[in-house]
């Protein structure tokens, strides 16, 4: 199969077919990552830029991690590090670092839809790295490589997505994957934290979290996106935890070798509690590993993957 996207923007713009290849394309490396030296040469000569506009730790360190892997000259800018905080616009910002020639910018930026803009107004390929409330497809793809490591499959599962689902991108981009993968998705959340019709992309919404956990074969928990929500809180983090928190009894609710999931940062003793988080049942430090794999597909495939050994 021939990888025909240059730019990752969302899940919704992959099939089911774009997806598998890139899990079987990060499943081969990460034979690479579990060796000693831990270097290929297959992206020798090749220049990344990390434009990250919001905080990081799994993301931005991952696609460094990657692209230094894969023998990519990588270079990371913060908002706070750039002429940003000059008052430059994002599209003198990147047209000015694309004068540089570099082959990709990774971008993470506060507002919905910043990758698809910059991808419209430069030559390189564009990877979105977590925009605003929209998609943070790379997320979703390594939590897929997650649930086949341990499943040994996507379809016919039961995938509980539970939290501030409003302002996750992490929720919409695997509500798109999981989906498009054969999955059951069921969402559940608070009223406040559930966006009107998304049950119309193919979603189970619940408002009763013990519903949308029972039977489930993975119950991936969120954290409330406090920076993307407006000053008052409904319900309050107490309320929240009690209702919508993750802990040794509502787990038993679901499969006995349900997986639990979380992208990071997790609060503890909020949405998950630390022994739950830290339990045999959790996969969150599997699928941060897994992130350095789908970077690295990520990373090759959109430059063409014509430079593979
Ligand atoms: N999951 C995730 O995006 O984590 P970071 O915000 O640390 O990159």
């Amino acid at each position: 199969m021939t990888f025909r996207h240059k730019h990752i923007l969302g899940i919704e713009q992959l099939s089911k077919e774009d997806i598998g290849f890139i899990l079987d394309t990060a499943d081969s490396f990460k034979e690479i990552n579990s060796r000693e030296i831990k270097k290929v040469p297959t992206l020798r000569g090749k220049t990344i830029i990390n434009l990250f506009f919001e905080a990081s730790t799994r993301t931005r360190t991952s696609f460094e991690i990657a692209g230094k892997r894969l023998s990519a000259d990588t270079i990371n800018i913060t908002a706070s590090s750039s002429s940003v905080v000059k008052g430059e616009t994002l599209e003198d910002t990147a047209k000015n670092i694309e004068a540089m020639r570099p082959d990709i910018i990774v971008m993470r930026h506060a507002a919905s839809g910043a990758c698809d803009y910059l991808a419209k107004r430069v030559d390189c390929s564009i990877i979105n790295a977590g925009d605003g409330a929209h998609e943070h497809p790379s997320q979703a793809l390594l939590d897929m490589l997650t649930i086949r490591q341990h499943k040994g499959r996507i379809e016919g599962l039961k995938v509980a997505i539970v939290g501030d689902i409003t302002h996750s991108r992490v929720a919409r981009s695997n509500l798109y994957g999981l989906t498009r993968m054969g999955a059951e998705v069921r969402l559940a959340g608070p009223g406040t934290m559930m966006p009107p019709g998304i049950e119309r992309l193919g979603a189970k919404v619940y408002h009763d979290m013990n519903q949308a956990i029972e039977g489930a074969d993975v119950v991936m928990m969120l954290r409330i996106q406090l920076e993307r929500q407006g000053k008052t809180l409904l319900p309050t983090l107490r309320e929240y935890a009690k209702f919508y928190g993750l802990n040794t009894q509502n787990l038993q609710l679901a499969a006995p070798d349900a997986l639990v999931m979380h992208p990071g940062p997790v609060n503890r003793g909020v949405e998950l509690s630390s022994y739950v988080a830290d339990g045999i049942q959790s996969v969150i430090l599997d699928q941060v590993e897994n992130g350095v794999a789908v970077r690295m597909a990520l990373l090759y495939l959109v430059l063409g993957g014509e430079q593979a050994e």
